[in-house]
């Protein structure tokens, strides 16, 4: 009884540690959706090619997990505290570093925590 019952935690643990394991590390093909969806595309390329923004090859090394989720919960927040990154994402167009608001808004209801994340896993597997 007692060696069943070791294993069946055994179990228990390994399926409770890798579900939430995959909702930390963001579902993939639900960013891509989202992208989609939210229309980044219309403003962004996953090369370096500028657009309306920046290009977002090499975007999640250039700046860290937590601006980043900072960032797409609320990019006219972010942009108006200015924290260091912001600084540094403000050099990105020539004309941008003084400018009041920032040009990227997309379409209603905001991102959820959990929509970055994806977004970001996302973002990952394909510009880095
Ligand atoms: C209307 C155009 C527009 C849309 C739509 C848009 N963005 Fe942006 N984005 C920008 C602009 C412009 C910037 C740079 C800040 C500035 O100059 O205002 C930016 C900056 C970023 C950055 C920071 C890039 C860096 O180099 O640090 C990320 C990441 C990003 N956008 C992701 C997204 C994602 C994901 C979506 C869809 C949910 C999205 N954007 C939708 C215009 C847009």
């Amino acid at each position: 009884m007692k060696k069943e019952f070791t294993w069946i935690m055994a179990i228990v643990c390994t399926l409770v540690f890798s579900i939430s394991g995959v909702a930390i590390a963001g579902d993939t093909a639900k960013g891509e959706a989202i992208f989609k969806k939210k229309k980044c595309k219309q403003c962004h390329n996953l090369t370096e090619k500028k657009k309306v923004g920046p290009g977002l090859k090499g975007v999640t090394s250039r700046r860290s997990e937590g601006w980043l989720v900072k960032w797409l919960m609320n990019p006219q927040k972010t942009w108006a505290e200015n924290d260091a990154e912001t600084q540094k994402l403000r050099k990105w167009r020539a004309g941008r570093e003084e400018a009041k608001k920032t040009k990227m808004k997309f379409k209603k209801p905001p991102l959820t925590e959990e929509e970055v994340k994806d977004l970001i896993a996302f973002l990952k597997e394909k510009t880095s």
